[in-house]
């Protein structure tokens, strides 16, 4: 868990601020949960066999004898809070997007925190390829307005719960065959799920699955249509994909469309972001039948990508307004009120003394203009500006500081 500031903070501000506009223009409203919900709400969505659930809650009995869960992620809460508020009841498509924190146990590695933020979008109501097209459009205008180019979207279709089984059976008669070149935990998981196999790091594992049956061989005709349509549509909106048989998320909810995005820049493993269709989830939580559809991205790792791709972030560092004496004191309050209600990035040098001092201030935090009010300044109805990285020096009257000043208007 760690404290966020300065040039990290400020990507972070930047991607709240271009997600906000983007998923807007969408038609995405937001959701804000509780950070702790139910146990129940987790065991039953992110599923009792992933490693979430089994390893990384942060889980504890609160003061009233409840068992409660630090969210590990959103969408469980999510569908929790449409459900109770009753806001899936109609046929309507309800569209929301979250950024929140989120708390998993895991080990340190890059990219990887216990307290982490994602930003997420979820669709409910709607079925349909076209609404992933949708959503992924959204996706790829969000990463492509942050500066984010030659991103890959890996996607797969893991079936529905109806159609698994076949896949299932394929896939056991396979393991059994070479079970003794896998480890204990896939022996585990080719119990409780199956598909999990898949995931597993351990390269030995990854060698046996060598030639192993292909979900996408084993869907049910309804999904393999739908898979075909989604890719069509992706194709045709020049959305660059990969399809990855292999692909399979570490919760338990999905339902035919499952996808991600990884980053070199994160190192082997660390996906940017995922997602994919939950048609069952809502039921599972007690709610009405209502398909969904969604993805979050990890904020941490976005921002950590975007300063190693683009550097600092976009932002305008504040003016250094520097009075000298009792007088350019009480004037500098006003012109500073002056230039921020304009709407002017400005910092007023409050503590009094030498110039100089000031001066190395400006220095050591950055800021590219001073302006210095002294007697001679009020005299003149001016103010002196100094340009810190050119060292040159004008003078502008007190009245177009502001417009001299004022960031452009969008
Ligand atoms: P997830 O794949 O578990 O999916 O997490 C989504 C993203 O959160 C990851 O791709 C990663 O960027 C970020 N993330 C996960 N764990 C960490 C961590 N320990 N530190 C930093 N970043 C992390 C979900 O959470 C689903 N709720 C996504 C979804 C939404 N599916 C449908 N709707």
């Amino acid at each position: 868990m760690r404290d966020l500031f300065g040039a990290e903070l400020r990507w972070f501000q930047h991607i709240e601020e271009t997600a906000r506009r983007v998923f807007g223009r969408h038609g995405y409203g937001e959701i804000r949960t509780p950070i702790l919900e139910e146990l129940e709400v987790f065991k039953r969505s992110v599923g009792e066999s992933s490693d979430i659930v089994n390893k990384e809650m942060y889980q504890f009995t609160d003061k009233g004898g409840r068992e409660v869960v630090m969210r590990p992620e959103n969408t469980a809460g999510v569908v929790r809070a449409a459900i109770q508020h009753k806001l899936l009841t109609s046929n309507d498509p309800v569209l929301f997007y979250y950024i929140g924190q989120q708390f998993r146990y895991e080990r340190m590695q890059t990219g990887r925190y216990r307290q982490f933020w994602q930003i997420g979008a979820e669709s409910f109501g709607v079925a349909s390829p076209e609404s992933e097209a949708e959503s992924l459009l959204m996706l790829h205008s969000f990463l492509t307005e942050l500066g984010l180019k030659s991103l890959v979207f890996s996607i797969n279709s893991v079936g529905t719960p109806e159609s698994r089984p076949a896949f299932h059976a394929a896939f056991r008669a396979f393991f059994a065959e070479r079970a003794d070149q896998f480890c204990e935990d896939c022996h585990r998981r080719i119990e409780t799920n199956p598909l999990r196999v898949l995931d597993c790091k351990n390269e030995r594992c990854q060698a046996a699955l060598a030639g192993h049956p292909v979900i996408t061989d084993h869907l049910d005709e309804a999904s393999a249509q739908h898979h075909a349509r989604l890719k069509a549509l992706l194709a045709e909106l020049g959305i660059p994909y990969v399809e990855d048989p292999r692909l399979v998320r570490g919760l338990d909810y999905y339902t035919r469309t499952a996808f991600e995005v990884l980053s070199s820049d994160l190192g082997a493993q660390s996906a940017l972001l995922g997602g994919g269709r939950y048609d069952g989830l809502v039921k599972q939580l007690g709610g009405p039948e209502v398909p969904a559809f969604g993805w979050a991205i990890g904020l941490d790792r976005l921002a950590m990508v975007l300063q190693q791709v683009r550097g600092e972030a976009p932002h305008q560092a504040p003016a250094l307004l520097i009075p000298l004496g009792d007088r350019a004191a009480t004037e500098a309050l006003k012109l500073a009120r002056i230039l921020w209600d304009a709407g002017v990035p400005l910092q007023l040098e409050t503590r009094g003394g030498a110039l100089k001092k000031a001066m190395a201030f400006a220095n050591r935090a950055g800021i590219q203009t001073v302006l210095i009010l002294g007697d001679g300044e009020l005299e003149a109805g001016t103010v002196t500006v100094k340009h810190m990285a050119t060292g040159e020096q004008e003078t502008w009257a007190l009245g177009e500081a502001a417009a001299r000043l004022a960031p452009p208007t969008a």
